[in-house]
């Protein structure tokens, strides 16, 4: 693949600066704003509530949750989006009460949410598990210090919200430190909230009694880079990637440096280049900034074509290897033991008809597609949909023969 590539704002930023918008009645105004499943599901769920939700321009939102109507997140919204979850802290903290679907499992996991609704009653919610709903409520929540046992993004996020407007000053210890996370503590900065320790795992909110409006600029997607850097390793591309943060991204970079990839900034944008057979790699999942579970998938594909033996742990989700079966049907040779994949490079993988199980994975098996002899159908797409904005037009113009075909 030749080329270059303008990179969409992340999904797991633009979510929760969605969500934010419910902690004040003032305008927040979005830039940056990727056009995914997940966001119009946000959107709706945001609307439904009484948010009043404009779209001035194809990648800006202007969001006013002056009067809400309802705060509730109903299951047949939660069950097709998990992050619905967000809502709960700011619903909580803004107006004292909040009923949101329990999400339910997930492809890749049980994704508990035990740790969002300990903290939310360490600052004083009364919760109830009713008819698979949460139902919280509190007079107004009081600053506590929160331990986090796993660091879970979601968990934090929900939890700095309902710490901006908590009474006091709440202290959330191992909190995660994802860019994401970053993001949405810059967007409530920006509303008036007082937090330190941005980005790192101790993060202290002293609450005020109210946000104002703000305008803010979603971050790149991170995830969306690792992919389409990855698509060049297999490819032996030579591509630029603009609009991208490297930091965001560094121990990717180095791992895929390692299997020989070319990865260096130039004019402001990533210069991504392949022209070997990528050598082995060894690599394990962990919380930021360690190497990202979203990209366990994706880097699979290129160990899977790799000169040599690499092994692949995932430590944080129990059951995100549902690509791998479907990767072995186009001739990667991986053996699974637990939560360690061990990958037998080969040279050439053969197209086949797959299906997609879930958002990365749907990505890894395109990738797949991109580097193997004949053609491959992916089936289940919407999967990708959540995730990756027009990823077919992204790659089509970098010289991959793909299309959408309807199922
Ligand atoms: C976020 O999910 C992302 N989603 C996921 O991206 C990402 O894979 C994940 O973080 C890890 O980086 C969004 O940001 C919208 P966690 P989240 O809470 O917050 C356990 C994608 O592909 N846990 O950090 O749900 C949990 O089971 C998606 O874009 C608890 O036990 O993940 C998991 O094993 C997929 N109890 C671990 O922590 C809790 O209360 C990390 O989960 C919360 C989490």
């Amino acid at each position: 693949m030749q080329g270059e590539v303008w990179v969409s704002g992340a999904k797991n930023a633009a979510l929760p600066s969605i969500a934010a918008s419910l902690l004040t009645g003032e305008e927040v105004f979005l830039e940056n704003v990727p056009h995914l499943g997940d966001v119009r599901t946000m959107l709706t769920l945001l609307e439904r509530m009484g948010t009043e939700v404009e779209r001035p321009d194809s990648h800006s939102l202007s969001l006013r949750a002056q009067r809400l109507t309802s705060w509730e997140a109903p299951y047949e919204m939660v069950k097709t989006m998990r992050a619905s979850i967000l809502v709960l802290g700011p619903l909580l903290a803004r107006f004292g009460k909040a009923r949101v679907s329990l999400p339910g499992g997930c492809s890749i996991g049980s994704r508990p949410i035990d740790l969002h609704l300990m903290g939310l009653e360490r600052m004083g919610a009364q919760i109830e598990l009713k008819e698979g709903y949460v139902e919280a409520a509190c007079r107004r929540l009081k600053g506590n210090t929160i331990l986090f046992d796993i660091s879970t993004v979601t968990g934090t996020e929900n939890l700095l919200m309902a710490a901006c407007l908590a009474e006091g000053r709440t202290i959330l210890e191992n909190a995660a430190r994802e860019p994401e996370v970053s993001d949405l503590a810059q967007l409530l900065v920006s509303m008036g909230a007082c937090i330190e320790g941005i980005g790192s795992s101790r993060i202290v909110v002293e609450g005020v009694k109210e946000l104002k409006g703000a305008r803010h600029r979603i971050i790149p997607d991170r995830i969306e880079v690792g992919t389409l850097v990855v698509a060049v390793g297999i490819t032996k591309g030579d591509v630029l990637i603009r609009g991208a943060i490297p930091e965001h991204i560094q121990i990717l970079f180095e791992k895929l440096r390692e299997a020989g990839m070319t990865i260096q900034m130039e004019d402001q944008a990533i210069r991504a280049r392949m022209d070997r057979r990528p050598s082995p790699v060894n690599i394990r999942t962990l919380p930021y900034p360690g190497f990202a579970t979203d990209m366990q998938a994706q880097v699979m594909v290129l160990a899977s074509l790799g000169r040599g033996r690499s092994m692949i742990a995932e430590t944080v989700f129990e059951n995100r290897f549902m690509h791998i079966n479907e990767l072995m049907r186009m001739g990667a040779k991986i053996r699974v033991a637990g939560s360690n994949a061990f990958i037998q490079g080969v040279p050439r993988l053969s197209g086949a008809p797959v299906m997609a199980t879930d958002l990365r994975a749907s990505a890894c098996l395109v990738l797949a597609g991109l580097a193997a002899d004949g053609v491959t159908t992916v089936s289940r797409v919407y999967h990708l949909d959540r995730g990756y904005e027009g990823i077919e037009q992204k790659l089509s113009a970098l010289g991959a023969k793909i299309e959408r075909v309807s199922e």
